[in-house]
C-alpha cells in the first residue's frame, strides 16, 4: 500500500468576481487513476481542480479553484505522500490584479497583465525526499522526444508521460511513458489502461527500491 498523491483538472485564474482564465481539461484521467489506485488498496488523495466528475469512494477529496489553492494543497500533502501524480492541467499564468465586481468593458482594446503561477511539480521534484516517487506529464504539440527528456530532467521525475494536445477531451490516444533509462512505453492507449500501465510501472520501481 502507498499513499498517492494526485493532482487533476484544469484551474481557473480569476479575472474579476464572475471571469476566469482556464484550459479544456476534465480531470477525467486524474479521477481515472484515483478509483483504480483505490481499487489496488492504495491510500489516495486527490487535488481536484474545477471538474463536473465524482471521486470514487474512499478517496480524499480536496477541491481547489487556482493553481496557488492547488499549490497550497500539495505543499501541504506532500511530506506524507510516497507517490506524487501531477496530472493537473495547471494554468501557467493568471491576471495580475483580481478586480473586485465586475470588470466594466470600455472603448478600444483591453489588455490584461499576466504573470506566473507557481510550477507545482518543480516544486515537489526541488522539494522530493528519497521515499518520493514522482509522476509528471508533458503536453507537447511537439513530438520531438527531447522536449520530454528535458522536463523530466528538469522537474526531478521518476516517470513522465509525453502526451499530445490532441487527447486532449478524448478517451485516450498516443502517448509515450519514459524514465531516466529512457522509453517504457510507446503506442495508442485509452486513459484507463494507461492509469493501470502507470500504477504498475510505478509499483514495479518502488518495489526496487
Ligand atoms: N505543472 C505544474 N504546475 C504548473 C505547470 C505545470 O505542476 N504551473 C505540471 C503539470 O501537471 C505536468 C507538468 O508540469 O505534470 C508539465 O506540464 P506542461 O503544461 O506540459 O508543461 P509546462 O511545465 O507548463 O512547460 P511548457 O509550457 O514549457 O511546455
Amino acid at each position: 500500500m502507498a499513499r498517492i498523491l494526485i493532482t487533476a483538472g484544469p484551474t481557473r485564474e480569476a479575472i474579476d468576481d464572475v471571469r476566469f482564465l482556464s484550459n479544456r481539461a476534465t480531470g477525467s484521467f486524474g479521477v481515472m487513476l484515483a478509483a483504480i489506485a483505490k481499487q489496488r488498496g492504495h491510500q489516495v488523495t486527490l487535488v481536484l481542480g474545477p471538474s463536473s466528475l465524482q471521486a470514487a469512494a474512499g478517496v480524499e477529496v480536496l477541491r481547489v479553484e487556482s493553481a496557488q489553492e492547488m499549490f497550497e494543497a500539495v505543499q501541504a500533502n506532500f511530506a506524507n505522500c510516497d507517490v506524487f501524480v501531477s496530472s493537473a492541467a495547471v494554468a501557467d499564468y493568471r491576471p495580475k490584479q483580481r478586480i473586485d465586481g465586475k470588470l466594466k468593458k470600455q472603448e478600444g482594446e483591453l489588455v490584461l497583465e499576466l504573470e506566473r503561477t507557481p510550477d507545482i511539480l518543480a516544486w515537489a521534484g526541488a522539494h522530493k525526499e528519497p521515499h518520493h516517487f514522482l509522476v509528471g506529464f508533458a503536453l507537447e504539440s511537439d513530438p520531438d522526444p527531447a522536449l520530454a527528456e528535458s522536463k523530466l530532467v528538469r522537474k526531478k521525475c521518476d516517470l513522465l508521460v509525453h502526451n499530445s494536445p490532441k487527447n486532449f477531451g478524448v478517451g485516450g490516444g498516443l502517448v509515450r511513458i519514459i524514465d531516466v533509462a529512457g522509453e517504457v512505453f510507446a503506442g495508442e492507449i485509452d486513459k484507463a489502461a494507461l492509469a493501470s500501465r502507470l500504477l504498475d510501472e510505478v509499483a514495479a520501481r518502488c518495489g526496487q527500491r
